[in-house]
C-alpha cells in the first residue's frame, strides 16, 4: 500500500481547488449526516458564554460557526486554516450568518500554530487531523494552545466495524463517493480519491486515543456515531501539578536545606 501524500502544498492545492464546491459536497455525500456530527461535537463539549475557542482546519468554518450559535454568540471564536480559498468562503458565511468579528479567521498551518500557550478553552477540529502531515506535531499544537482544564475535541472519519453495515459503506465510500466528488468538484489532486485513501491510513479508536494520551490529554474517551462512519475523541489537558511547580520554582539552597 502507498502512503498518501499528505505534504503541505498538495494538500493546500487539493482543498484549493474544491473548495468552492466542498459544503455542497459534503452535505450531498453524507446527505447532511455531516451537520449532525458537528452537532454533536458542539453538544459533548459544550461552549459556556466567555470562553475562548479555537477550531483547527476550520475549511469554510462550519464547526467554529456551530459553536458561535451555541454559545449564543457570547464565546470568542478563532477558525485557523492553511487553505486561503477555504477561509474567503468561511469569512463569506460568517458575515452571512452575522458572526461576523465574533469568529475570527486566521491563515494558519496546524502543525505550527502562531498563537500563544494555554489560552484556549476548547480547542476542535472536524475532518481535518487526518489531513495533517505529522498527526502527533497537530495534537501537540492543540494541547499547547489549550488551557490547563481546557479541552481538546477531534472529530474524525473512521471505518465502521459492524457487518453487513460494514460491507455496504465500504464500497460506497471506495467506489461511488471518489465518482461523484470527482465528476462534482473536478480537480486535479483527485481529492475524491484521497478521502479514502487518507481515512484508511489514520489510527481510529483506542490507536487515536493513544496517541492524544501521549500528546499530553487526560480523561480522552471517544465515541462511534452514525454506526462508526465518524468518531468523536475527547481530551482534557490536566491543571499544571501545583507540588511540582511548588517545587520548581523553589531556590536550590532551601531544598538542600529540607533534606
Ligand atoms: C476536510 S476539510 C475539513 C473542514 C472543516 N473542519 C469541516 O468540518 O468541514 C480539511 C481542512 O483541513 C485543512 N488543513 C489540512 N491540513 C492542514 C494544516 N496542516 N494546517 C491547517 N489546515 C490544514 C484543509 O485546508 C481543509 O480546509
Amino acid at each position: 500500500m502507498t502512503t498518501v501524500d499528505k505534504s503541505a502544498p498538495r494538500v493546500r492545492k487539493m482543498f484549493g481547488e474544491i473548495a468552492g464546491r466542498y459544503d455542497f459536497l459534503n452535505h450531498l455525500l453524507s446527505l447532511n449526516v455531516d451537520r449532525y456530527w458537528r452537532w454533536r461535537t458542539v453538544r459533548s463539549v459544550p461552549p459556556k458564554s466567555g470562553m475562548k475557542i479555537l477550531d483547527v482546519c476550520t475549511g469554510t468554518g462550519d464547526l467554529a460557526l456551530a459553536y458561535h450559535r451555541a454559545a449564543g454568540g457570547q464565546a470568542e471564536i478563532v477558525g485557523a486554516d492553511f487553505c486561503h480559498e477555504m477561509l474567503v468562503l468561511g469569512r463569506q458565511k460568517s458575515v452571512k450568518s452575522g458572526a461576523n468579528g465574533a469568529v475570527n479567521f486566521v491563515e494558519a498551518d496546524a502543525m505550527k500554530i502562531p498563537l500563544e500557550d494555554d489560552q484556549f478553552d476548547i480547542v476542535s477540529v472536524a475532518f481535518g487531523l487526518r489531513n495533517v502531515a505529522e498527526t502527533d506535531v497537530g495534537l501537540a499544537e492543540m494541547v499547547r494552545v489549550c488551557a490547563p482544564g481546557g479541552q481538546v475535541a477531534v472529530l474524525e472519519f473512521s471505518s465502521p466495524e459492524w457487518q453487513p453495515f460494514k460491507a455496504v459503506y465500504g464500497w460506497y465510500f471506495r467506489n461511488v463517493l471518489p465518482r461523484i466528488g470527482q465528476l462534482l468538484a473536478r480537480n486535479a489532486q483527485s481529492a475524491y480519491n484521497y478521502l479514502p485513501e487518507s481515512v484508511g491510513q489514520f489510527p481510529q479508536g483506542e490507536q487515536l486515543a493513544k496517541r492524544m494520551r501521549t500528546a499530553g490529554l487526560s480523561e480522552v474517551w471517544y465515541r462511534g456515531l452514525t454506526l462508526g462512519v465518524a468518531t468523536l475523541y475527547v481530551g482534557k489537558k490536566g491543571e499544571p501539578h501545583v507540588g511540582k511547580k511548588a517545587n520548581r520554582d523553589r531556590k536550590g539552597p532551601e531544598r538542600i536545606k529540607k533534606k
